[in-house]
């Protein structure tokens, strides 16, 4: 795959974008400067989708592991990925290329404590201690999460993980020895990425790590599992196990390091399918569900009402102890953000008698796009705009990282993603206005750096500002259009979008020559 000549790229892409001013024509320019200047721009990935070397060095496996070779991401897993463990120091000068003031990245917890308990292993603490080292002799701040879908298989093992109680004195341990050990230069902290989604579709459908599920509500055909009240339990006990890392690190480190540690939620733009009462308020209940199971113990130390009523005893209590370590147990929330959702109510859903943690949310989901295919992710990013607001009404306006948003396509070796380009102005230009709203946001990370591994879909999707070419055994990485853009908008030029619009300007074949070259 050879990267076309800048002319021939200029120039196809103002064709494709003459051919669609008609789409663009609600967008509008803004540049960088429009921030604040301590806002923070940056890309992700997660340890098992970069990081390969699953078998070097003494790391062990964790539910995600099994899961891929299980069979449950088509077949393909996580052992190679993108080979990041060996070529962190390109990719980080790829980020200085790409102009990111921040790098969000997980640890591996059995690269780094391969029992899940117990002794540290020193060529994790080495891999880790380096990769951050890199990042900040370059300049680029690392923002670390701690549990990205990938427990220690042994912990799973062991006592069934996250049904346990005892995984939140070691995933407190775990947290402990990464303060510890990368606190002095580490100060953004994620504990656990989508807590929501991991504990529902681990332990309600059963379609992600570690794939627990009861008939009939299995999306795939594992069958252990309750999912009647299992998801109930594990969102308790990830809300334990940050609330006490948490406790941890404001008691031991943040007086010495300085630092920030939040947790991330999974959110759609929940939207009414029609505009009577019964879809709005239905829509209302699906935001508890998602969002408001998170954030309410967060910001008021107890669950959603309509939660507490239509799970009734299968959602767990808080002691008044544990409601005040969880309460207030945050510096900022990570907001992961794709796409829109339509709700309906179904509140009939109740009446029968088997039930689950979708069956009590007693709303239907209508997606514009399958959750679970590779089809394209639309660009709706007034969606986003509305979630950032109801944070802001609904949660106390907490301080936000947008730590996930990015659009899924078909893999695909062209590197004209010209939908994805348009995709992150929107989404980028949707958070400028929120922000102008009142919203608190602090920074955006787009997903992902690369093409990597994908939970779902292995790498038959992507999401990446560069490609991985998997034919290459160098498994060599070539920016894409949507890197090239996210570059000139951070080295403060006017969003791109809005300068091939404007066909008149004349820096525009000068400024595109550049963004090619
Ligand atoms: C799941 O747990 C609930 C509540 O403890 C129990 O009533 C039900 O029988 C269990 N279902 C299965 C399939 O084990
Ligand atoms: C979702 O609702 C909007 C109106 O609110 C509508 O335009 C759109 O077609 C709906 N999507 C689906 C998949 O029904
Ligand atoms: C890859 O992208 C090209 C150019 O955008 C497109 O024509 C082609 O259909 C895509 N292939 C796949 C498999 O999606
Ligand atoms: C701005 O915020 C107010 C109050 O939260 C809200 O009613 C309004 O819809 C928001 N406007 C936009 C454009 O998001």
């Amino acid at each position: 795959m050879e990267p076309k000549t800048s002319f021939t790229l200029a120039t196809l892409l103002l064709f494709i974008l003459n051919s669609h001013v008609g789409v663009l024509s609600g967008a509008y320019q803004y540049s960088r400067s429009d921030f604040p200047a301590d806002f923070v721009f940056g890309s992700g990935t997660s340890a098992y989708q970069v990081e390969g070397a699953a078998y070097e060095d003494g790391r062990t496996a964790s539910i995600w592991d099994t899961f891929a070779h299980d069979g449950y991401a088509h077949g393909e897993n996580g052992d190679v990925a993108c080979d990041g463990y060996h070529k962190y120091k390109e990719d980080v000068q790829l980020m200085v290329e790409t102009g990111l003031d921040a790098y969000r990245f997980s640890i591996s917890w059995s690269r780094l404590i391969p029992n899940g308990r117990g002794p540290v292993n020193p060529k994790g603490l080495d891999y880790y201690n380096n990769l951050i080292n890199e990042l900040i002799s370059n300049g680029i701040q690392p923002h670390v999460t701690l549990h990205h879908y990938d427990l220690p298989q042994a912990l799973e093992d062991e006592y069934e993980g996250w049904l346990s109680r005892d995984v939140v004195r070691d995933f407190t341990d775990y947290a402990d020895v990464c303060f510890r050990e990368f606190g002095d230069r580490v100060l953004y902290w994620t504990t656990v990425n989508e807590a929501n989604v991991f504990a529902f579709s681990g332990y309600d459908t059963g379609n992600s790590p570690p794939q627990r599920c009861s008939p009939p509500f299995c999306t795939t055909n594992s069958i252990r599992g309750n999912s009647t009240f299992e998801a109930y339990l594990v969102g308790h006990h990830i809300l334990l196990a940050h609330s006490s890392a948490v406790t941890l690190y404001r008691t031991k480190y943040r007086d010495q390091q300085r630092g920030f540690v939040g947790i991330s939620v999974f959110t759609l733009g929940f939207t009414p399918q029609t505009n009577k009462e019964e879809d709005v308020v239905a829509t209302q209940r699906a935001r508890d569900f998602f969002i408001g199971w998170i954030m309410e113990p967060l910001i008021y130390g107890d669950y959603p009402i309509s939660m507490k009523k239509n799970a009734g005893a299968r959602i767990p209590t808080f002691t008044s102890c544990e409601s005040k370590q969880v309460k207030g147990s945050y510096d900022f929330i990570g907001v992961n953000h794709y796409q829109n959702v339509n709700v309906s109510d179904d509140y009939g859903a109740l009446n029968i008698k088997l039930r689950d943690f979708n069956a009590d949310m007693a709303v239907n989901f209508i997606y514009d796009q399958d959750l679970f295919s590779n089809s394209e992710f639309s660009v709706t990013p007034w969606g986003l705009q509305q979630e950032l607001d109801k944070f802001k009404l609904l949660y106390g306006n907490p301080p936000i990282f947008i730590v996930e948003n990015g659009q899924r396509t078909a893999s695909n070796s062209s590197l004209l993603d010209l939908s994805r380009v348009k995709y992150f102005h929107g989404y980028i230009g949707a958070v400028l206005d929120a922000l102008r709203n009142g919203s608190n946001v602090k920074g955006y990370f787009a997903w992902s750096f690369m093409d990597v591994f994908e939970l779902l879909d292995g790498y038959r999707s992507s999401y990446g500002l560069y490609y991985v070419d998997r034919n290459d055994p160098e498994l060599k990485r070539y920016p894409k259009l949507s890197a090239k853009w996210y570059k000139h908008f951070l080295i403060g030029r006017t969003s791109s979008i809005e300068l091939v619009e404007n066909e008149k300007d004349s820096s525009l074949v000068s400024d595109l020559g550049h963004l090619f070259q």
